[in-house]
């Protein structure tokens, strides 16, 4: 009883809240349109943290299928002995089966039958997804000290120890050989999990060496050696314009021998020794250039291409001049294999590996984060590769990654982490009027440059609210959103933006950095409120910004109108980052509306809310429509709440 009463108190208190806030008024002028908004303004940026490629967006299920061992032996491998069988395993570093993989795995068995089967196991990146009705497609690089009979490869279940689907691989000889093979799962009854491992046995005694054993899904576009379908359908929902790769740190290493060598990661799978990568792992590299440029072609991006520039994280550079002369060259042979046509040296090497068609390239960054470079070397470096890439290329288009003085870069890519508070502010950094002080200290050290509208145009290269792990919660979405609704307003000389980093694997270990965009385990994937965020940012663009007036808003409030001269839309974006609904009287002057506005709601109770793995679709964005009075539209937006309404001009 009690509680009921403190129940109806709460709701008359919250309805009182709520009717006591005062409408704000916003008046659109359809008929003026104050600045140009670039249709390059969302994109991706993407490297290799958080299990990101390996393990996440890159859709290999075999982890460590380079057999690369520590102290306590093959990493994610792990020896079977079924029945009366014995066997032992250990790494080779003697015999691989090319210049890249010198190392292979070595079995020794040395009592086997057809029943009981000695062998290795792999437990892929947190268990291994197996679905009914399903084919794998797999393949491995083997040799046998004499005939082992057929080796018999297993998609398993930890829980039954069932084998889910089989295959048998004959005739391995003393030679190294790539074998292919295809497991396909029974339709049903089986449910999707990832307790299952693959297993690699034989039924003979004898020794056996394996190398680059690889199992693949189906992936999206049914691309060989693709991507996690899931992953990519919800990248696609982003609209995104372009693909920045590939970094980020990945792009420099912790030193200059763990940069993204681009060299290495193209060609066959068995031509690439895989690298480390600065977030602590070792990277199969099997997402390697041609990859990157092929996820572009899928999801329609333009790459954004950042080339190694001579600085690495732990503090190393390549003096600028004759030590640096090796690295710019790198990089126009790098541009080259991107856009050359298939008779030039490297344009021939990519239609080898596949693509004969050159890819359209426009903006190359030169480096990342070069504000780290304490030694001053960044000016120098900068200048070189700017002065060979312009006269190798001069339709391109260069990105500065810290301030240089003594050039003139296109573009300059600027990063913000911070905390939603901090991002209400900074909604208005690149307005005319900005709210931030030249000067003011930034997240990483530096400071806040006066911004500057007859200099390089801006990259938001990487940007994010960093509130919530391992996916940010709905009060992280709307300092995203009130940031984003500046970066539009601001889209004259705000060219590019792009949210960072991107993917995590949530299982345990599986993330080196909070707050990321899209959360994933082998099974499946879910979007976080800021995600849904640029989902909705990214949906409704127009290509000019309308003159507009809100009066009465308080300092939570925050919008964008922007409008498409193709299809008459115009876009209103509206962010409530109070905790009371928030009315609002809306005019749209000059305009003939249609009677009823598409309206898209994401809205929380809390700015703690958020989804997971586990309850993936908590907050999601709500279509609906509200009606429209001649040129007005009187509406309340909801607590916490990001909003898209779209007009139609008739
Ligand atoms: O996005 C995570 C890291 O943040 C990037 O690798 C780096 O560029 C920045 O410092």
């Amino acid at each position: 009883m009690l509680r009921k009463t403190f129940a109806a108190l709460a709701l008359a208190c919250t309805a009182t809240l709520a009717l006591s806030q005062s409408p704000l008024s916003l008046t659109i002028h359809t008929d003026q349109q104050v600045s140009p908004v670039s249709p390059m303004l969302y994109g991706l940026m993407t490297e290799e943290i958080n299990y990101s490629y390996d393990g996440g967006l890159y859709a290999e299920m075999v982890r460590n299928r380079t057999f690369r061992s520590d102290w306590s032996g093959v990493n994610y491998w792990f020896l079977v002995e079924d029945g009366n069988s014995a066997a032992k395993m250990a790494p080779d570093h003697e015999t691989g089966p090319s210049e890249a993989l010198k190392n292979s795995l070595k079995l020794e068995v040395e009592k086997a039958d057809a029943q009981s089967q000695a062998g290795v196991l792999n437990v892929g990146y947190w268990g291994m997804a197996v679905k009914p009705g399903t084919t794998y497609k797999g393949s491995l690089y083997a040799k046998s000290s004499g005939d082992m009979g057929p080796v018999t490869v297993s998609l398993v279940s930890d829980d039954t120890g069932k084998a889910l689907a089989t295959a048998a691989v004959s005739g391995v000889s003393g030679e190294w050989k790539q074998y292919a093979f295809t497991l396909k799962t029974a339709a049903a009854p089986q449910s999707v999990s990832a307790r299952n491992h693959l297993a690699i046995t034989v039924g003979r005694p004898g020794t056996l060496w394996l190398q680059l054993v690889s199992l693949f899904p189906p992936t999206y576009h049914d691309r060989p050696n693709g991507f996690r379908i899931d992953l990519m359908e919800k990248l696609a929902s982003m609209h995104p314009a372009f693909l920045r790769f590939p970094g980020g740190n990945y792009l420099e290493g912790d030193h200059i021998n763990e940069r993204f060598e681009w060299k290495k990661t193209i060609g066959p799978l068995v031509d690439r020794p895989t690298h480390r990568s600065p977030w602590n792992y070792q990277s199969s590299d099997g997402m390697g250039l041609l990859e990157f440029l092929e996820w572009c072609e899928d999801l329609k991006m333009q790459p954004l291409l950042a080339v190694y520039a001579g600085y690495s994280l732990h503090g190393e550079h390549v003096n600028p001049g004759a030590d640096l002369e090796p690295y710019v060259q790198d990089a126009l042979d790098e541009i080259e294999y991107v856009t050359g046509s298939a008779d030039t040296k490297w344009g021939a090497e990519r239609a080898k590996d596949g693509h004969p068609e050159p890819f359209k390239l426009t903006y190359v960054e030169i480096g990342n984060e070069e504000w780290f470079d304490r030694s001053g070397s960044y000016d120098a470096r900068y200048a070189q590769f700017d002065k060979a890439i312009r006269a190798k290329y001069p339709n391109l288009q260069l990105i500065a990654t810290a301030p240089v003085k003594d050039s003139k870069p296109d573009v300059i890519d600027e990063h913000y982490y911070v905390r939603a508070t901090q991002n209400f502010h900074d909604a208005h950094h690149y307005d005319p009027q900005q709210s931030t002080t030249p000067g003011q200290q930034r997240w990483d050290g530096g400071h806040y440059d006066k911004v500057d509208r007859n200099g390089p145009k801006i990259f938001v290269g990487e940007w994010a609210t960093r509130e919530g792990m391992p996916t940010p919660n709905m009060g992280a979405a709307l300092g995203d959103a009130a940031w984003m609704t500046g970066l539009e307003r601001n889209s004259d000389i705000v060219l590019m933006a792009s949210y960072a980093p991107l993917l995590t694997n949530v299982n345990p270990g599986g993330l080196q950095w909070d707050t990321d965009l899209i959360g994933y385990n082998s099974v499946k994937s879910y979007g976080s409120p800021s995600y849904y965020a640029q989902v909705l940012f990214g949906s409704y663009l127009g290509d000019h910004t309308l003159a507009s007036k809100a009066e009465g808003a308080g300092d939570k409030f925050f919008y964008s109108v922007t409008a498409s001269a193709t299809n008459k839309k115009v876009y209103l974006k509206l962010v409530n980052a109070a905790s009371t609904p928030q009315p609002i009287d809306i005019d749209l002057q000059g305009a003939k509306l249609a009677p009823r506005a598409k309206l898209v709601t994401l809205s929380a109770k809390d700015t703690q809310a958020t989804n997971s793995i586990d309850q993936p679709n908590l907050l999601k964005p709500v279509e609906s429509s509200a009606a429209v009075a001649g040129t007005h539209l009187r509406h309340t937006i909801p607590q916490y709440a990001i909003e898209v309404l779209v007009f139609d001009q008739q």
